[in-house]
């Protein structure tokens, strides 16, 4: 799909290659080629990866040109990324330095300098989203390029270089309510969690904060790239306090490592109280993974000493205790354990939650009016077979019962449940 075109003038040979202006479309620039440039434009365009071919590609290198966006143009590409429908209006990534960020910044949006770019992916918004992005005064054409090449949805493309060769124009942005000059502490993320986390948090917090001292503390159960969880630990209070501190558990290093990555990236590594590389067995039972170690056991070519097992209790309340060095409680405010399925230790979660604490499960499930092949059936939940779990256990209430979907349609059974003050 086509999202950011180039004009060609009227007599252009290569003018052929386009097609009809899209809604969406939009302009990126004009030829610094004199001859083109006195030609008439009449607004033919193509996808910039043609502009390679037709020698044009210097001129998106340098971002040299003497014809600039102008400050209409730019109000009116921004108001058009405002008016979108959510979430799309509140997607803004800007490719530019820190410190140009902090200096001006188009409200709202999130920086990711672009050296840190390729490293930093996990914290871009969903592929399905249009979002607007601002390249850096280097990298016009380019960096909207390598997103649309990995299938990210850039609608709106801004270049650095229109703002800097443009005095007014960020007082004229400013006035205008689209931008803001020394950067305020608020920030904005451009993912969301996952549906169920979103949309009870505002509910679980309230209530958590009514007993329980901050900041809150959640386990995350199979964190994968750590996105839920950096999604919560950006949360702040009204004076603009985190709330949460978090350890997340992982079988796999790697997702362990991105989830402190993401973490140290969006300035929240101190409230990531651990990042635990751990493994449920099939039996039920935990085990540290701990590399490095004299090996026990080798994989990948890598040395990795596999821990004893230890049951689900004994594991958090002595083996992650003696890790975390005690900082903090071995029962959690929440707990969350999202699209991973470990149904042995089911049973035993509610143990680990404080008195008020709630339980997250989001989990593919087995449901008659849908055919998918991923997770196999055995690894999906039955339906029913959370409700039946906690619905028996005394001292727990079932919150959320229901069934959605993630983006490719398959069904899960989100389901959050309350552990009572006085268990
Ligand atoms: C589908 S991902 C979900 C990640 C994340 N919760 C999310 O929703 O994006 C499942 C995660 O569980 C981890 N995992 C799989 N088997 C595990 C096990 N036996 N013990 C601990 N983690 C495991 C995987 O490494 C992976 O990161």
């Amino acid at each position: 799909m086509s999202l950011a075109f180039y004009v060609f003038p009227e007599h252009s040979t290569q003018q052929q290659s386009g097609r009809a202006i899209l809604p969406g479309d939009k302009l990126i620039g004009q030829s610094c080629n004199k001859h083109i440039a006195q030609s008439t434009w009449r607004g033919c365009w193509l996808h910039p990866k043609h502009l390679w071919k037709f020698g044009l590609s210097s001129f998106l290198r340098t971002g040299t040109c003497d014809t600039l966006v102008d400050t209409p143009r730019i109000v009116s590409l921004l108001k058009q990324w405002r008016a979108y429908g959510l979430p799309s209006n509140r997607l803004f990534l800007d490719l530019r330095s820190e410190s140009a960020y902090h200096a001006h910044r188009i409200l709202p949006s999130t920086n990711i300098p672009m050296p840190g770019l390729e490293y930093r992916c996990s914290e871009l918004p969903a592929k399905q989203w249009p979002f607007a992005i601002m390249e850096p005064l280097d990298h016009r054409g380019t960096a909207s390029q390598w997103l649309t090449d990995r299938g990210w949805n850039c609608r709106w493309i801004f270049w650095e270089g229109d703002f800097i060769h443009n005095a007014e124009l960020w007082n004229d942005l400013q006035t205008l309510g689209l931008a803001e000059d020394n950067a305020s502490n608020q920030s904005w993320l451009l993912f969301t969690p996952c549906p169920i986390l979103e949309t009870s948090i505002d509910l679980i917090e309230t209530d958590l904060r009514k007993f329980n001292r901050e900041p809150l503390s959640c386990l995350d159960i199979g964190c994968g790239s750590g996105r839920d969880l950096a999604w919560l630990l950006a949360r702040k209070t009204e004076t603009n306090v985190p709330i949460w501190q978090a350890v997340a558990i992982d079988s796999s290093e790697g997702a362990v490592q991105r989830t402190r990555i993401i973490c140290k990236n969006m300035a929240m590594a101190n409230q990531l109280i651990s990042g635990i590389n751990a493994k449920v067995l099939v039996n039920g039972d935990w085990r540290l993974v701990e590399k490095g170690n004299p090996g026990l056991a080798v994989k990948d070519g890598q040395t990795k000493r596999l821990m004893p097992g230890y049951p689900t209790l004994q594991f958090f309340t002595q083996e992650i205790q003696r890790l975390l060095n005690h900082q903090i409680p071995p029962q959690y405010d929440m707990i969350i354990t999202i699209r991973f399925l470990a149904r042995s230790i089911l049973p035993q979660l509610p143990q680990l939650l404080k008195p008020g604490g709630f339980l997250i499960i989001s989990h593919f499930v087995d449901h008659e009016d849908y055919t998918y092949d991923q997770p196999r059936p055995e690894h999906r939940l039955q339906v029913d077979e959370l409700a039946n779990l906690y619905g028996s256990m005394p001292g727990i209430n079932i919150i959320v019962d229901k069934l959605e979907h993630v983006e490719d349609g398959r069904p899960v059974n989100s389901f959050i449940i309350r552990k009572d003050r006085e268990a």
